[in-house]
């Protein structure tokens, strides 16, 4: 007997067709891969880290390894606010947060909290995948907003709202946006909180790069304008930290919250005590924004060679985009060409380099001209190389192909 017949419908959908396609096959020797997605273990704090771990457990001592509050403690959520005040011009209060296993556990309970089945959701086409896996357990409706160099297309979300004046939640990620790098302007972010008073949705704001800024000024976060508890806002330690903390955090409404923690607690009960607290120690005792500056110099210098790699060697037919930050950045390739068969049939092996292709970030999975690129995983001679080597598989394919 086949058991995989007793799983519920919603373990079919999802997260082996999404996910699963991010991390594509292996490369020789002489492979760069511009696939990943992962901040640079080379920045990671650890010594500080591990020295943070310390100063929790001889602080707490056994009570440190009881049950706790699902919510997180109180001091790190105080400082999870102020954080929030200092970075994105938000108003919020320990109350107003509460601290999840990363930003993905935020966007799972917030799927929970919000979505039954077809209920309408609008996303931006593309956007992150793993929301995407997390949406689709709930089988919604997926309404495709298009993205633009200053963020969300708010005109045509607009026109989309009057024909689904049903849609619940708007889903963005605003900063430095993957997968595309683009970030959202202030018209665009005060617009999008106007439409949700006048069309009665949520928005989630998900943003985990907002700190990872190369070039210009940062932001207000769109939470920053919201009046009536109209945005939820997630962020994480784990492109600014370290991913495997897995700790992220929610700030959003005391009703939002309230349900979300006893939704959390559903799922997990609680966050690993110690993380947090480990956390929340590294806060106290070390400066996260000078150890951010710290990281912003080796992020900067590869964005700027993938830049002047992508301007000097791409064929003229090939957009991308411009970030100021984050860790990605976008090719549209002409249309008709399917960056999944081109990965695997021409550029994996003759130019030994892997990128994403764009199909899995978009919801109906329906563009194929897309290409993911990651410059936070490589140096700037492998940047150079690498994107010289893509160009002239691409000119010599795709150029002639389309
Ligand atoms: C846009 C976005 N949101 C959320 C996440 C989830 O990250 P984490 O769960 O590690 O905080 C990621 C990770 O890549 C992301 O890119």
């Amino acid at each position: 007997m086949v058991m995989n017949e007793l799983f519920a419908d919603r373990a079919a959908i999802g997260s082996e067709s999404r996910l699963a396609q991010l991390f594509g096959g292996q490369l020789g020797p002489d492979g760069i891969k511009f696939s990943a997605g992962n901040p640079n273990p080379d920045l990671f704090p650890t010594t500080q880290m591990q020295a943070a771990f310390n100063t929790a457990i001889d602080t707490a001592g056994n009570h440190l390894f009881e049950y706790q509050e699902v919510a997180g403690p109180i001091h790190l959520r105080q400082q999870l606010a102020n954080r929030g005040h200092q970075t994105a011009g938000i108003n919020a209060t320990a109350d107003n947060v509460l601290v999840t296993q990363g930003g993905q556990q935020a966007i799972d309970l917030v799927a929970k909290l919000l979505l039954d089945v077809g209920d309408e959701v609008a996303v931006e086409a593309p956007t992150y995948v793993g929301a995407l896996a997390s949406f689709d357990q709930y089988s919604p409706t997926y309404l495709d907003v298009p993205i633009e160099d200053d963020g969300m297309d708010v005109d045509a979300l607009e026109a989309l709202l009057q024909d689904h004046p049903n849609i619940k939640l708007v889903y963005t990620v605003p900063d430095f946006h993957n997968p595309t790098g683009v970030t959202m302007s202030v018209a665009k972010r005060k617009r999008l909180v106007e439409l949700a008073e006048q069309y009665h949705f949520y928005i989630l704001e998900d943003t985990p790069y907002r700190d990872l800024r190369y070039h210009g000024k940062s932001l207000p976060a769109i939470k920053s304008f919201d009046r009536h508890g109209r945005v939820i806002f997630i962020s994480s330690f784990s492109k600014i930290l370290m991913p495997g903390l897995r700790v992220g955090w929610v700030i959003a409404d005391e009703l939002v919250i309230n349900k979300l923690r006893q939704l959390k607690e559903t799922s997990d009960l609680e966050s690993p005590a110690i993380m947090l607290h480990a956390v929340s120690a590294f806060l106290d005792n070390n400066d996260l924004n000078q150890h951010v500056a710290n990281m912003l110099s080796t992020y900067r210098h590869r964005l700027d060679a993938m830049l002047t790699a992508l301007k000097a060697y791409m064929p003229e037919n090939v957009h991308f985009t411009q970030p100021d930050g984050g860790f990605f950045i976008w090719l549209t390739l002409p249309e008709g060409v399917d960056t999944q068969s081109l990965l695997q049939n021409v550029v994996m092996p003759q130019a030994h380099v892997s990128y994403v292709p764009g199909q899995v970030f978009f919801a109906h999975q329906n563009i194929k001209n897309g290409v993911r690129l990651n410059f936070s995983g490589v140096n700037e001679q492998q940047i150079d190389a690498g994107i010289k080597r893509l160009a002239h598989a691409l000119s010599v394919t795709t150029v002639h192909s389309a």
